[in-house]
């Protein structure tokens, strides 16, 4: 095989309480990208316009090309790649972007390498290539696009990362058009924490894990909460505690800030109470006067999806 498509899909990181532990794939949105073998040794990236299209096309600047270089040297492959990236997902928006365009060149070049590579090598290289993005890269957005579903990130530095058994949810994405960095919201977070505020985290973190996996929906309501990152964080994102607010009125078994934001995900049991949500948030945004996209997603177990 010398060509290979795929649709490397979108990733809510923390899903509330899990700061950097756990993440969960979506089908919806998703990037676009091909990958065709080269005769020459080197990386060539194009990037195909889209309402996203503003990355950059340096190899040594793009989470994709990144991964991409270092396997080739790791390989001593005698042949180079030419990738073109579709953004679907949207920059700096709380949704696993720059993961999923690294962890997407990976998956797709281990598809033309016959599959040569481990998970975790996967992983890794995904990994180098998040750091073009964010110093320390965290792999809560890489291991659920690679790996589908809900993916518990037990331990980065030795990538000991578990799949958490996940049911069927409808995913109401709300991105209001603002720019949050990875970075800079991850300098703000506190570096110190009362052990109070810890031990209601880990609580809910486990209760979460496990509603999950037991498929109550009530444990997983009641866990859905926060206490450490999303009061920091949602002074960023306008109109959160009144979008949070009315998802769960209406119906939404839990909503936070997906990643570091600013879109916002709220959970729930059904399309209707999903859909209701999206609308409702829109509305309101429009009475801002503030850009919104609005995406509507259900629990992608696979990850990503050849095309
Ligand atoms: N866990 C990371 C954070 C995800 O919240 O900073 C960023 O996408």
């Amino acid at each position: 095989m010398d060509r290979i498509k795929i649709k490397a899909p979108a990733t809510v990181a923390n899903l509330s309480c899990g700061f950097d532990v756990l993440g969960l794939c979506l089908d919806n949105p998703f990037d676009e990208i091909e990958v065709i073998k080269k005769t020459k040794k080197e990386v060539v990236i194009d990037i195909i316009d889209s309402s996203y299209s503003n990355i950059p096309s340096n190899p040594k600047e793009n989470t994709g090309g990144v991964p991409a270089l270092c396997i080739i040297d790791d390989l001593n492959l005698d042949f180079g790649f030419n990738i073109k990236i579709k953004k679907g997902i949207p920059l700096c928006g709380g949704l696993g972007s720059s993961a999923s365009t690294a962890s997407g060149v990976v998956f797709a070049i281990n598809k033309l390498l016959n599959d040569k590579l481990s998970i975790k090598q996967m992983l890794k290289y995904s990994l180098k290539g998040e750091s073009v993005s964010v110093s320390n890269p965290h792999a809560d957005n890489i291991a659920p696009c690679l790996l589908g579903g809900l993916t518990l990130i037990r331990d980065t530095k030795s990538l000991d990362i578990i799949k958490v058994p996940i049911s069927d949810y409808y995913i109401s994405l709300i991105h209001p058009h603002l720019h949050i960095n990875t970075q800079e919201a991850r300098n703000m977070l506190p570096k110190n924490i009362k052990l109070s505020s810890a031990i209601t985290q880990w609580g809910n973190i486990g209760g979460l894990v496990l509603g999950f996996t037991l498929n109550d929906n009530k444990l997983i309501s009641r866990s859905m909460n926060d206490v450490i990152i999303e009061p920091v964080r949602s002074s960023l994102i306008e109109g959160f505690d009144h979008i949070k607010n009315n998802a769960l009125e209406l119906g939404a078994l839990g909503c936070s800030i997906s990643g570091s934001g600013p879109t916002i995900f709220a959970l729930c049991e059904n399309e209707d109470v999903a859909q209701g949500i999206l609308d409702f948030s829109k509305s309101f945004y429009q009475s801002l006067d503030m850009g919104c996209d609005t995406f509507l997603s259900q629990v992608n177990n696979i990850g990503p999806i050849i095309i």
